[in-house]
């Protein structure tokens, strides 16, 4: 019997092709690393690390993990390397587990500045298991270093975290070495985001900054979804026993058997990171950023724009990402520095470059790509949100429904479409 998820993968496959992703955390993956995924890797249990499995028959996937390991330490220049968390949630849990007890202090960037929720938001395990305080962005939308020394000298945290998912600027690693050193706290770098610009030498490294560095692999990196926690020279020093705690940490902490099908796809996607093409993709990523966002009035020195709407109305960030979904530009809506309407109504949107640039586009196009957006966003003036509470679920159902048949929005549909359908999507076309 065919199965009823092939059809709905197909429908999938038009979306991703005949529009523009622009998801910052968002990427295609190439048809190898989409080979190895998909591959007979998954029938394995393999609970353990190599040479030291609970199963017989991992021969060959620890000749795997062990390749993995091998180019991520290459790639990132540290001397140990973890492959197996899940995803990025879970490396950020493992270090947490790894360095702090339950209770301990952990220091992250807000949620409203551009953290991450495992950084210490409010609902996440990191607040729920830990003391979380956090630090935040300035008026300038950067890191008040200033604050960020404050708390620490203050709440003396076990772990600060060095990491963004919506930040528009590179970020000063020296500055955060400081501060730890000052508390002695173990300082983590998290480059989920920006860990392809690293590999592509256009941010700076944490390597010789930072004690342990976590990343996702499937965002600027462009691997498959997953995650690896390293370990820098410094680390080692500061505690020679991390390795095996943060081990410790993923199994039998956190989870039970390796993913050795994401283990393989993340190896071919450090091959291909490992390639010098990869160098120019990375450069080109972050000049298309800057031009998208010089064209949207805003500054961006990585992969991703923030957009506030505030000059559109009241609480855009819904009414933004509906009326740019229905264009077929794919972007989420975000809180803003100092956010004037609600953290759950925010008043931006976030976009970002990677997917577009892996299509092949170049500064020309976002030009013409921003052209889009702002005529997209022309549709959403004076569907400002209400300022009463209750209202605003209905009014944004209804929003929605109005932008769906929105004939402006019809027609830069329709635009996109031919525009998008001339850049290749690696493993669909
Ligand atoms: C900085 C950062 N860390 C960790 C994560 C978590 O990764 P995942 O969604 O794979 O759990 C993200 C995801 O957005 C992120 O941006």
């Amino acid at each position: 019997m065919a199965s009823k998820v092939f059809p709905l993968i197909e429908k999938e496959k038009i979306r991703q092709v005949t529009g523009l992703e622009m998801i910052p955390s968002e990427n295609y993956v190439s048809s190898d690393v989409l080979k190895a995924l998909g591959s007979i890797l998954t029938n394995k249990y393999s609970e353990g690390f190599p040479g030291r499995r609970y199963y017989g028959g991992n021969e060959v996937i620890d000749e795997i993990e062990n390749y993995a390991v091998d180019l991520a330490k290459k790639l990132f220049n540290v001397p140990v390397a973890l492959v197996q968390s899940y995803s990025g949630s879970p490396a950020n849990m493992a270090v947490t587990m790894a360095v702090c007890s339950p209770g301990d202090t952990v220091m992250g960037l807000a949620l409203s500045s551009g953290g991450h929720l495992t950084h210490g938001a409010n609902l996440s395990f990191s607040s729920i298991f830990y003391k979380a305080v956090n630090y935040n962005v300035g008026k300038d939308w950067k890191i008040d270093f200033e604050e960020l020394e404050a708390l620490a000298l203050k709440h003396k945290p076990k772990l600060i975290w060095a990491g963004t998912t919506a930040y528009p600027y590179k970020l000063d690693y020296k500055k955060f070495r400081k501060i730890a050193d000052k508390v002695g706290a173990t300082l983590v770098a998290d480059i989920a985001h920006i860990a392809g610009l690293i590999v592509g030498g256009v941010h700076e490294s944490p390597a010789p900054f930072a004690d342990i560095i976590t990343t996702t692999t499937h965002k600027t990196l462009r691997g498959p979804r997953g995650a690896m926690v390293m370990v820098t020279e410094r680390g080692l020093k500061k505690d020679p026993e991390i390795k095996s705690k943060i081990e410790r940490a993923i199994i039998p902490g956190l989870q039970g058997g390796p993913h050795n099908h994401q283990t393989a796809a993340i190896a071919v996607s450090l091959e291909e990171a490992l390639q010098p093409s990869f160098k120019k993709y990375a450069a080109q990523v972050a000049k298309n950023a800057a031009v998208l966002a010089k064209e949207l009035d805003t500054t961006s020195e990585v992969h991703l724009v923030l957009m506030p709407l505030t000059s559109y109305g009241y609480g855009m960030g819904y009414q933004a990402q509906y009326a740019l979904e229905e264009a077929g530009i794919t972007v989420n809506k975000n809180t803003i520095p100092g956010e004037p309407a609600s953290p759950f109504y925010p008043s931006g949107i976030r976009l970002g470059t990677p997917a577009l640039t892996t299509r092949g586009m170049k500064e020309k196009d976002m030009i013409k790509i921003a052209g889009w957006i702002k005529r997209a966003l022309e549709e959403i003036r004076g569907l400002d949100l209400p300022q009463e509470q209750d209202l605003r679920k209905d009014f944004l159902k209804e929003t929605k429904k109005k932008l769906h048949t929105n004939k402006n929005l019809k027609i830069i549909r329709a635009e996109i479409k031919t525009f998008a359908e001339k850049f290749p999507v690696p493993g669909i076309n």
